[in-house]
């Protein structure tokens, strides 16, 4: 009893004393330099922007800015920075608690027709290459905006948070406008009553932005080993996204899983099993009702099987359930899933989507 009350004054605690769940102060960049700290739209002092601090080829973009002939989109507010050649931001974070998960999550658009790439880190920091470089592909959502989140342990109290775009360009102006930093305390999964997985309907998962209908890319692993979705692990080599019912169709809660990326990326978690025991793995199969249409088909892999699961979407949402029934052949499976083929929505966007997994469950099965 003592030991659960030591243990509950813990949680309260850590509760009380996280950063609360949401944007980084002026993570909007609504506050910005004044006229004399700019040059155009090139930012010329280090503490223009309040809250933060830059360098490199950084520039202050309002809406409505154009470039060319392009429009350069800010998808919150009237403002957005852009880092340009080997350009940073970082900020300071005061209240977060060491030992904590913590997910950060942000909006970027591509401005150039070249491969960007940002490197997201978090300070101090004692694991070797904490860091991402994380692809600013822009190939997701229809709005020339997508979002990213980013999983870290914090190993301070008081952290600091840095976005760099570390290219040299051709042109010091191109690089990602950026909008929009949050960041999330992650909660540690736990197996619900009548489940062996964790997060298995994916509750739990990184900060989405309440005015942005694009959902949020989940990098893959070698990108991030602490992945911002507890209990899950993003295999491969490209991301899953992450969507929210208030934008999307979702099967089962608020958040599900939308596989974007073919067969290259398949989320995956590992749990204890009884070697020669039988077991259902139930999930839902689905679509986000966002014009992603055509056959999909999911697989579904645990123990030493395979299931196929075909699903029609007419892009207008729906789903239905389907059960891999497996015996474990050790004493850990891993259950895995992924999207046979690749999809591209009908609107002309080109943009990548796939089919939605949702409401994972996994049971042992007593009279097989
Ligand atoms: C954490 O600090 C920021 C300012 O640095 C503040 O806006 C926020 O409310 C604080 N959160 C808590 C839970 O104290
Ligand atoms: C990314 O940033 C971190 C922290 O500044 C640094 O240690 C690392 O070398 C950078 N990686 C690349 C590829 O630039
Ligand atoms: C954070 O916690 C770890 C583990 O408890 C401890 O070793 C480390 O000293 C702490 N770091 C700071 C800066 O408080
Ligand atoms: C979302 O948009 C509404 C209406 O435009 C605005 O009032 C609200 O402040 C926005 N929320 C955030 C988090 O920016
Ligand atoms: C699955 O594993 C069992 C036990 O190792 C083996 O007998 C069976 O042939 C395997 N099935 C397939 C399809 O590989």
């Amino acid at each position: 009893m003592g030991l659960l009350n030591i243990v509950l004054l813990f949680a309260t605690i850590n509760v009380a004393l996280s950063v609360q769940d949401g944007l980084l102060p002026n993570g909007n960049f609504e506050q910005g330099p004044k006229a004399s700290q700019m040059k155009g739209t090139k930012v010329t002092d280090p503490h223009a922007i309040p809250h933060w601090e830059i360098s490199g080829y950084v520039e202050y973009i309002k809406a409505g800015q154009t470039q060319g002939d392009m429009l350069l989109p800010v998808p919150e507010g009237a403002f957005a920075v852009r880092l340009g050649e080997d350009a940073y931001i970082k900020t300071r974070v005061t209240n977060v608690t060491n030992g904590t998960f913590y997910s950060l999550s942000f909006n970027f658009a591509r401005t150039c027709a070249q491969e960007e790439k940002l490197n997201v880190s978090v300070s101090p920091n004692n694991e070797p290459n904490d860091w991402a470089m994380l692809p600013m592909q822009t190939m997701y959502s229809s709005d020339g905006w997508d979002s990213y989140s980013w999983g870290f342990l914090a190993q301070a109290n008081e952290i600091e948070i840095m976005l760099h775009n570390p290219a040299v360009e051709k042109d010091p102006a191109c690089g990602p406008l950026i909008d929009f930093i949050a960041l999330k305390a992650l909660k540690t999964p736990h197996r619900p009553k009548g489940n062996m997985l964790k997060n298995g309907n994916f509750e739990e998962g990184p900060y989405i932005f309440p005015n942005t209908s694009w959902g949020v890319l989940i990098p893959p692993n070698i990108e991030d080993d602490h992945s911002p979705l507890p209990g899950w692990m993003i295999e491969s080599l490209k991301a899953v996204k992450y969507i929210d019912a208030e934008h999307f169709t979702v099967p089962e809660g608020k958040r599900a899983i939308e596989l974007v990326a073919g067969r290259e990326s398949a989320i995956a978690q590992i749990v204890r099993t009884q070697k020669g025991k039988v077991y259902d793995l139930m999930f839902s199969v689905g679509d986000a009702s966002n014009s992603c249409q055509g056959s999909m088909l999911i697989e579904a892999f645990a123990g030493n099987i395979t299931l196929r699961v075909p699903y029609e979407s007419a892009g207008k949402g729906g789903f239905k359930r389907a059960k891999l029934r497996f015996t474990a052949v050790t004493e850990r499976t891993r259950v895995r899933f992924l999207s046979t083929y690749y999809h591209m929505k009908s609107d002309h966007s080109g943009s990548l989507c796939g089919p939605v997994v949702d409401d994972v469950r996994l049971v042992g099965v007593r009279y097989p």
